[in-house]
């Protein structure tokens, strides 16, 4: 993601998460944080999506992450995914996220690359929805054998 990059991203944000919608301010704070990890999918030139990844020591977090409505079910959700689990696999031992109890399609996404429902925070969305609290265990962990 570059800055030229915000004025479309700021749009899918808003069409995705209406009440949960980052502000423009909030996007541009991102580039200046050196654990936050940005990047879109582009079709034809066009930004169609994106996601927000912070790694903080050896966990990663996903922060923000969506596909333009126009382009859902057409599988770039999971190639996005697929990209990110498969860049930062090898330098995280987790990669966790929450996501709306009701996001049935995130959630099967999530699970279709191996993430695991956690925990359940009650209440954690403004409007009182809970979140799942997901999470996948990476490689790295594994071979370190540390836990
Ligand atoms: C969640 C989101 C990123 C998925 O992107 P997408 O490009 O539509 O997803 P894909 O086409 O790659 O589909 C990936 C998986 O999503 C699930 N999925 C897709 N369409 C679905 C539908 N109609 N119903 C249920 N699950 C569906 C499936 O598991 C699918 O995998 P499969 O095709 O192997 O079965 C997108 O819907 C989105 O931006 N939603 C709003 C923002 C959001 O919820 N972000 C996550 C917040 S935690």
């Amino acid at each position: 993601m570059e800055k030229e990059d915000i004025d479309a991203v700021v749009e899918i944000n808003r069409e995705n998460f209406t009440t949960d919608a980052w502000s423009r301010s909030a996007f541009e704070r991102e580039f200046s944080l050196n654990y936050s990890h940005k990047y879109v999918i582009e079709v034809d030139g066009n930004v169609i999506g994106y996601f927000i990844l912070w790694i903080i020591y050896d966990t990663a977090t996903l922060m923000n992450f969506a596909i333009k409505k126009s382009y859902w079910g057409m599988g770039y959700g999971k190639k996005l995914l697929s990209f990110l689990v498969d860049n930062f696999k090898d330098k995280v031992s987790s990669i966790s996220l929450d996501v709306r109890k009701s996001n049935i399609r995130a959630i099967r996404l999530y699970k279709s690359l191996g993430f695991k429902i956690i925990n359940e925070r009650p209440k954690y969305y403004s409007d009182g929805e809970n979140a799942y609290q997901m999470i996948l265990e990476t490689l790295q962990k594994a071979y370190t054998g540390e836990h």
